[in-house]
């Protein structure tokens, strides 16, 4: 099926064409920032996946290179599934996992396979590389996936996403001098994780911290409203025992649409896929579904991962230090410092009937989207979500900054490293933005994010 993109957002990474989910292989290789992703470019729905690619020299301009990988050998039959990327021996190394799908259920299999290249720009697969032989006992090899691989101490290490049979998630270490020898280590937690299946995990040795996702995550006190999650467990891995030694944990981020974040080899910067399992995408009936959020830079402070988004902003727009804030833009990085923040309501994509809030509530930031154009309805049930309703914790800092990334179909908002993210489908000329703040002092401000033509 040919698919044509009619629209797409100003400086978040989509397919050329068509559907995309996780970012894969994310690293800085031959002087270019490389992102590859989940990829089915034959129509806007999730299909036999890819690895689709994209370059860019300052994390914000991003160009498209031709797809990395295609399903159909025998390893990676029905898709080449989600994994990572590492240089060695002047080469591109690509770990992913190789759908099989068998008769489905049980009989699926899911492998880990290695590719390579020289140019980065085209790969050559070597197949199976850590196979169903090298599950333990007691692990179901139709989830097996999603390998994040490192460099420590002269080796190659691995994590994969797994399940035990009859029960949840899993993290499992393995080991290799080369790349395409392995051995197991151990299961980074030893016990099941709370949603079905772990997807998606990621190490960062040198930041000290682990990310991974959980599908089907039940509710915790209201925060993981989201039936799928992105955790991060700060902490280290202990390569003597092969156990994760965790010091604290907490959610990825605060909105309706992070899933899959992962970070770019040997660098405290991920990438997140903008979307969610189990939503519709308005956006496919402009030829694309699914997008990328914007490079973050990550940080541990106090025991909590934090995040920075990395725009390159072009002029600004508009300062407004005194009196009400109104303003007109669709896109751009909004930024509000405050001392001694009392208050603050920011409506956002407004055309007087369509409109995007944010609301300081007390210790909380309330944004809904319930009225920010096309409807987006998912799987979940609780009020919140139905009422188009996210919240994320104040840092109830004296001098607070705010910072609003927003393009066509999407927002990330960042308060004191925290930060909450949501797709939106707003009309396209709905450019209205009223804030109204009460503090001792404060600065707004708007830049353009610098687009190449
Ligand atoms: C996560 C995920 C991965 C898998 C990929 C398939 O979003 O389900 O576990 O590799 O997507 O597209």
């Amino acid at each position: 099926m040919a698919i044509t993109k009619i629209k797409e957002p100003a400086f978040h990474v989509t397919g050329e064409t068509g559907w995309i989910n996780d970012p894969n292989g994310l690293i800085y290789y031959n002087g270019k920032y490389h992102a590859f992703f989940q990829h089915y470019p034959h129509d806007t729905k999730w299909g036999p996946m890819h690895w689709g690619h994209v370059i860019s020299d300052d994390l914000t301009n991003w160009s498209y290179l031709p797809v990395a990988l295609t399903p159909g050998d025998d390893c990676d039959k029905n898709g080449c599934f989600s994994g990572s990327a590492i240089a060695y021996d002047g080469k591109l190394w690509l770990m992913y996992t190789g759908f099989i799908e068998n008769q489905g259920g049980d009989s699926i299999r899911q492998v880990q396979c290695l590719a390579e290249s020289e140019d980065g720009i085209t790969f050559r697969k070597h197949g199976i590389v850590i196979g169903e032989e090298l599950l333990p006992d007691g692990y179901a090899p139709c989830d097996f996936r999603d390998p994040k691989v490192w460099h420590h101490d002269g080796c190659f290490w691995c994590i994969v996403a797994a399940r035990k049979i009859e029960g949840r998630g899993r993290i499992l270490l393995y080991k290799s001098k080369d790349l395409f020898n392995w051995e197991f280590v151990n299961d980074l937690f030893g016990k099941d994780s709370a949603g079905t299946m772990i997807e998606c995990p990621d190490y960062n040795e040198e930041a000290g911290y682990l990310l991974y996702c959980e599908q089907f995550q039940p509710s915790e006190n209201g925060i993981h409203l989201n039936v799928h999650t992105c955790r991060w467990c700060i902490g280290k891995i202990d390569y003597s025992s092969g156990r994760f030694v965790e010091e604290n944990r907490g959610i990825v981020d605060y909105g309706f649409d992070v899933y899959a974040p992962q970070s770019f080899a040997d660098e405290s910067l991920i990438i997140g896929w903008l979307n969610m399992w189990d939503r519709n995408v308005p956006s496919e009936k402009y030829g694309f579904a699914g997008m990328l959020t914007v490079p973050r830079k990550v940080y541990v402070k106090d025991g909590r991962l934090c995040q920075e988004p990395i725009v390159k902003c072009g002029e600004v727009q508009k300062q407004i230090d005194c009196g009400s804030i109104e303003d007109k833009a669709t896109r751009g990085v909004i930024t509000l410092n405050a001392t001694n923040l009392e208050s603050l309501t920011i409506r956002l994509r407004s055309d007087g009937t369509h409109y995007t809030d944010l609301t300081l509530n007390g210790g909380e930031w309330v944004f809904n989207r319930s009225k920010s154009g096309e409807k987006i309805s998912g799987v979940e049930k609780d009020s919140d979500s139905v009422n188009g309703i996210r919240r994320m914790p104040f840092s109830e800092n004296s001098e607070v900054t705010l910072t609003i990334v927003m393009d066509d179909f999407s927002v990330e908002i960042f308060e004191d490293g925290r930060s909450l993210t949501s797709t939106i489908y707003p009309p396209e000329d709905a450019d209205g933005i009223e804030i109204s703040v009460k503090a001792a002092k404060w600065h707004y401000e708007r830049a353009d994010v610098s687009l190449k033509a």
